[in-house]
């Protein structure tokens, strides 16, 4: 089974979570993408809220109904794809840019939810590790966390600076703390166990749910 359709097993199993009613937050990439129209086919009454817009484009197009986020104060569920899955659980997330966004909807939803292929499956959490740095002083903030470079391309969602921590990732919380304290980072793609409900992991056609 290819890792395609391993994204695409976790992505449908996800979807059979979400329940008619239901206030649902939408992650970005390439594994939330056949979750859309998996959603769609289940022809619920949902309320969604986008990361991203090439998230919000491809939920329309399938007929799911996008709000604001600004509609809402809370969420039921959020599904995602991750980067890396570590212990504790731990995710790097921010691949596609979309972290910022993906960390608020995740903090927001009462059940947050991991889906993946297999290989996102790490022993340790490693570089890269996403950053997103306020575009006003992005120069000093770079110069001052020594180990972020630069990531080539556009901006994030909201216009941010995207670079990438590197270098040894002893431990994620220390890292995480260290990256929540500089001033002018506004998200890093580090998921602790808090934000973590589920992980849904595909591989090789088997579907593995961890609550
Ligand atoms: C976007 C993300 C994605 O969830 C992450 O990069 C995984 O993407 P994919 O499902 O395409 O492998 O964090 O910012």
């Amino acid at each position: 089974m290819s890792v395609e359709a391993d994204k695409r097993a976790a992505a449908e199993f996800a979807a059979q979570l979400v329940e008619d009613g239901m206030r649902v937050g939408l992650g970005t990439g390439s594994t939330v993408a056949p979750l859309l129209p998996a959603l769609a086919a289940r022809g619920l009454t949902l309320r969604c809220v986008s990361t991203s817009p090439a998230t919000e484009a491809l939920a329309r197009q399938v007929g799911l109904a996008v709000e604001p986020f600004d509609e809402f104060t809370d969420l039921d569920i959020a599904i995602d794809g991750a980067d890396q899955i570590g212990p504790g659980p731990w995710l790097v997330k921010g691949g596609g840019r979309a972290h910022t966004r993906e960390k608020i909807v995740a903090a927001a939803a009462a059940r947050f939810v991991v889906i993946a292929s297999g290989e996102k499956v790490v022993e340790r959490i490693h570089e890269p590790v996403p950053v997103e740095l306020l575009a006003y002083g992005a120069s000093a903030t770079l110069r001052r966390l020594r180990n972020v470079v630069l990531r080539p391309g556009p901006l994030s969602p909201d216009n941010g600076v995207i670079a990438d921590w590197t270098g040894a990732v002893e431990d994620p919380a220390t890292l995480a703390a260290l990256l929540d304290a500089e001033p002018g980072v506004v998200a890093h793609g580090l998921f602790g166990p808090e934000l973590i409900t589920d992980i849904v992991v595909s591989t090789a056609g088997a579907v593995d749910h961890r609550v």
